[in-house]
C-alpha cells in the first residue's frame, strides 16, 4: 500500500505532518517531528521579529478538544531561516510566515530569497489571537491586496493558510481571489476562532478576556467543509493541506476523501506526542484495506453524493 504522496514537485513519503503552532518553536521540537513518522514539518507561524506573545495561561486542552490564545510567540524568521537552510530536505520544508502589518512583507520575503529557501512558504493569513488584529483572510479585499503585493515579491512555491468560512457565498468569493495567483497550496482550516470555554466560573485562557482559537475533533465538520468546497472550486494546480479534527486513521481517510493532499495534526500531537504520527498511519492503512484502495490517489477528492 502506498501513502506517498505530492505538492507540486516534490513527493512525501506518507501525507501527514504537524500543524503549524505546535511542535514547531524551536530546533529541539521541529528534530522531534523529523525523528517521528511524519513525512515533514511547517515551523511554528514565524514573524520579521521575535515575539514572547500573549500572557499565560494561554493553552488548554480540554477533553479531546483545545483553545488557545498563544498571540505569535516565536524565535523570528532568521532563527527559521537558518535552521531551514541547513536542513539537508529543506526542499520538503515548510515555512510558516505572517506579516504583523504591511511594511513587514517586503522584509520578509527578501530575507527568505537572501536566503534562497527552496522549500514551501506558508503564508498564514488566519491567525485569530492578535488583540486589535482581524484575521486577515475574513477581509476579501485585503487578502487580495497582501496576495497581489506578495506575488510581484516572490515566485517561490506558497500557499495560504485560511480561516474557516461557513457560508457557501464566502467559499465562492475566496476562490475566485485565490484562482487568480499561481497559489501551490491551500491550508483549510485554522483553529475556529474566538470560541471560549469555561473552567469552573472562570475563563479557560487569560488573553483577550479568555476568546481563543478552538482545534480538536470539534471543529472536525467545518474541516472537511472547507476541504471539499475548495477542491470543488480551486483550479486543479493548488492542492489543498487539510488540517482539523484529526484523532484517527479514519479522519486522516476523510480529509483526503474530500480533496487533501497532505493532512496536518494540531490539538492530538500536542496531547499524544510525535509518536501519534505512526499509529494514525497504521490506521489509514487499515482503513483503505477496507476500501480496497492501493493509493491516495484511488480517493483523494472522490467522496460521494447522495
Ligand atoms: C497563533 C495562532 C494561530 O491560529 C495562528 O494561525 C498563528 C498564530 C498564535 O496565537 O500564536
Amino acid at each position: 500500500m502506498f501513502i506517498k504522496t505530492q505538492i507540486a514537485d516534490i513527493t512525501f513519503d506518507n501525507c501527514l505532518m504537524n500543524a503549524a503552532g505546535v511542535y514547531c518553536m524551536t530546533k529541539e521540537e521541529l528534530e522531534q517531528i523529523v525523528a517521528s513518522q511524519a513525512a515533514t514539518f511547517v515551523t511554528k507561524t514565524a514573524t520579521l521579529q521575535s515575539r514572547p506573545g500573549n500572557p499565560e495561561p494561554r493553552y488548554r486542552d480540554v477533553g479531546l478538544n483545545s483553545i488557545n490564545s498563544m498571540g505569535l510567540p516565536n524565535l523570528g524568521l532568521d532563527y527559521y531561516l537558518d535552521l531551514l537552510t541547513n536542513d539537508p530536505h529543506q526542499e520538503q520544508r515548510f515555512l510558516s510566515i505572517s506579516p504583523m502589518n504591511a511594511d513587514d512583507t517586503p522584509t520578509l520575503f527578501s530575507k527568505i530569497k537572501q536566503h534562497d529557501f527552496k522549500g514551501f512558504v506558508e503564508l498564514n493569513l488566519s491567525c485569530p489571537n492578535i488583540p486589535g488584529k482581524a484575521q486577515i483572510a475574513y477581509d476579501f479585499d485585503q487578502t487580495q491586496r497582501i496576495l497581489d503585493q506578495v506575488f510581484d515579491l516572490y515566485q517561490g512555491k506558497l500557499g495560504v493558510k485560511l480561516p474557516p468560512y461557513f457560508d457557501q457565498a464566502h467559499f465562492d468569493q475566496m476562490a475566485s481571489i485565490l484562482n487568480q495567483y499561481p497559489l501551490t497550496f491551500i491550508n483549510s482550516i485554522n483553529s475556529l476562532g474566538n470560541g471560549i470555554m469555561i473552567d469552573d466560573l472562570s475563563m479557560m485562557i487569560a488573553p483577550k478576556q479568555g476568546f481563543g482559537g478552538i482545534g480538536g475533533p470539534c471543529i472536525k465538520p467545518w474541516a472537511l467543509a472547507n476541504v471539499h468546497a475548495f477542491y470543488q472550486r480551486l483550479k486543479p494546480e493548488i492542492q489543498i493541506i487539510g488540517t482539523g479534527g484529526v484523532t484517527c486513521g479514519r479522519d486522516v481517510f476523510e480529509h483526503i476523501l474530500c480533496g487533501a493532499s497532505m493532512v496536518q495534526v494540531g490539538t492530538l500531537l500536542h496531547q499524544k506526542g510525535p509518536q501519534v504520527f505512526e499509529r494514525l498511519i497504521q490506521e489509514l492503512k487499515d482503513e483503505m484495506a477496507t476500501y480496497g484502495y492501493q493509493t491516495l490517489a484511488d480517493f483523494k477528492g472522490k467522496v460521494q453524493y447522495l
